[in-house]
């Protein structure tokens, strides 16, 4: 059953989020997870950015989708590999387009000093190295309870490892939460709570307007990855989507 049109559900998790997030700092028009893709998020008038963490070989947060170097850097093989200061000297702009050429791999601690001298609020997903997934989570959340301190909004912690989550739940508790999962499993009200969560976040191929009143009904918010379909975006957000992550900066922008 649809809750009243004119009565926006009552959630009992606060969320001090906009509805529009830049995926992994500025979509397709920048190198992904540096500080130029921050940057050209920020300058398309995204007021939210999401980004992937995880480990350097000597324990350095630093910002990287895959587990390898390949895709998205001029090195090669495991992350997990090599020390920050190796990371560090590495192209992660190169393989955008000639304008990012000589783009660093950004620490994590680079990326939130960015985030909060200008006012973006952050979703952090941690991305473990496999086999790292409790160490990830724990010194993520340690590190970012450390960088944000008083500033606001809180970053929201996010993880695909259920075994991330809990260990940034026991490092920094204070600290928001979401699952995100590849589908939506039938029990995700109990992985929630026992995950102290404040949201789900699913693939938007599994939104419906059920889910989200589902999701709502139990007093968390639904976020929804990757949508670069401004129709999708329009739909989705009529349904009651609390936020979109994007792609399509330019076609996709933040409400004015
Ligand atoms: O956090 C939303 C989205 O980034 C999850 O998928 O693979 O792009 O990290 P992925
Ligand atoms: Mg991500």
């Amino acid at each position: 059953m649809h809750p009243s049109p004119w009565k926006r559900p009552e959630h009992d998790r606060p969320w001090p989020y906009p509805t529009h997030i830049a995926h992994r700092g500025g979509g397709r028009l920048a190198p992904e997870n540096t500080l130029a893709a921050m940057r050209v998020g920020a300058e398309h008038g995204f007021r939210m950015v999401e980004f992937d963490v995880k480990l350097s070989r000597d324990k350095v947060a630093f910002l990287l989708h895959d587990d390898t170097l390949d895709r998205t850097t001029n090195g090669h093989g495991p992350a997990a590999a090599l020390s920050y200061a190796e990371l560090a000297r590495l192209d992660a702009g190169g393989w955008h387009s000639p304008a990012y050429v000589g783009e660093p791999v950004p620490a994590f601690e680079a990326v939130a000093r960015y985030a909060i001298a200008n006012g973006i609020a952050c979703n952090i997903e941690i991305k473990p190295n496999p086999g790292q997934e409790s160490e990830t989570g724990a010194a993520v959340a340690l590190a970012a309870r450390a960088l944000w301190q008083d500033a606001l909004p809180a970053p929201l912690l996010s993880s695909f490892s259920e075994a991330a989550l809990a260990a940034a739940q026991a490092a920094a508790p204070e600290l928001p939460r979401a699952l995100l999962v590849e589908q939506v499993p039938a029990d995700w009200p109990e992985r929630l709570a026992r995950l102290g969560c404040v949201a789900l976040n699913i693939n938007h191929r599994d939104a419906s307007r059920e889910l989200i009143d589902a999701v709502h009904a139990a007093g968390y918010r639904i976020a929804a990855w990757t949508i670069n379909d401004p129709a999708r975006a329009r739909l989705l957000l009529s349904w009651g989507l609390d936020a979109l992550f994007t792609d399509a900066l330019a076609e996709i922008g933040p409400p004015a």
